[in-house]
């Protein structure tokens, strides 16, 4: 049996993502500079949405380049954004193929116009994609994300489309740039470090974490499974307690509740 067996397929997150992060570690322990940790870190976003999607997951989410790593050095802002553009453009007919659909969320208007275009060519022409939605977080952070909200929010109470009495927390999920997909069940962060760096902070609520010391260039389909099966042996209580998760384990979580 492979490790894919012994994955509940009645208990699968519907929406795994991951904070990719250790590629510059990666590149330094081997003697390489930190770009080779990036490019090798493409390779294993390959491997994890191939994984997921044979998995049956329905979302990924993946943590690619957050506002903060704007302030990186010039030279590394400037490579990733190549690597990004490159990446995108080789891979457009084969995520068509496997039925991936590519989303994006972050502050498009920072990225540069080249990056933006490339984008939004692979957004459009994998827009019918039915296997898996592949959303990447890039130029993005939660303060942003929850400040852009806010903003919105204002913008329409103002105009009256909103009413100041009728904003719910379903209001402002949907004013989030992640409106219409349901919030990640587990996150993963590779490379060791045990914080959430600005990422999904409203979203992840209700998340199971699951950390690994495995830097992203070697993260593959078994670290994937391994973390899944971890993530089916958590008892998801939603502020209840164990005996009524066991009496009512097929009722609808809290917030789908009347
Ligand atoms: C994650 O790897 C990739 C990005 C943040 C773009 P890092 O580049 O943060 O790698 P480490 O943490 O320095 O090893
Ligand atoms: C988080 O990694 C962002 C991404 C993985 C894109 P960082 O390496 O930038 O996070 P910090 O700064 O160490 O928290
Ligand atoms: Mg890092």
């Amino acid at each position: 049996m492979s490790l894919i067996d012994y994955i509940d397929q009645d208990r699968l997150p519907k929406h795994i993502a991951i904070i990719m992060d250790g590629n510059g570690r990666w590149a330094t322990s081997k003697g390489f500079e930190r770009g080779e940790g990036h490019k090798e870190g493409v390779r294993a976003i390959s491997r994890a949405v191939e994984a997921a999607s044979k998995a049956s997951v329905q979302y990924l989410t993946l943590y690619a380049f957050s506002t903060e790593n704007w302030n990186r050095p010039e030279d590394e802002v400037n490579g990733l954004m190549d690597l990004m553009v490159y990446a995108i453009s080789e891979e457009t007919e084969e995520l068509k193929k496997n039925g991936v659909k590519i989303t994006c969320i972050g502050d498009m208007t920072r990225l540069p116009e080249y990056a933006r275009t490339a984008l939004i060519k692979c957004i459009r022409e994998t827009e019918t994609g039915k296997c898996i939605t592949l959303n990447i977080a890039l130029s993005y952070s939660s303060k942003w994300e929850l400040t852009e909200a806010t903003r919105k929010i204002t913008d329409d109470v103002l105009k009256g489309v909103l009413n100041k009495d009728d904003i719910s927390e379903e209001t402002i999920s949907m004013y989030l740039t992640t409106s219409g997909i349901p919030d990640p069940d587990l996150l993963i962060r590779t490379g060791g470090e045990q914080r959430m760096s600005n990422f999904l902070l409203w979203q992840c609520a209700y998340a199971e974490f699951y950390f690994t010391e495995v830097y992203w260039p070697d993260f593959g389909e078994k670290d994937l499974y391994e973390a899944i099966i971890d993530y089916q042996g958590r008892e998801r209580r939603f502020g209840k307690i164990s005996e009524q998760i066991e009496l009512n384990c097929f009722e609808s979580k809290p917030d789908e509740e009347q």
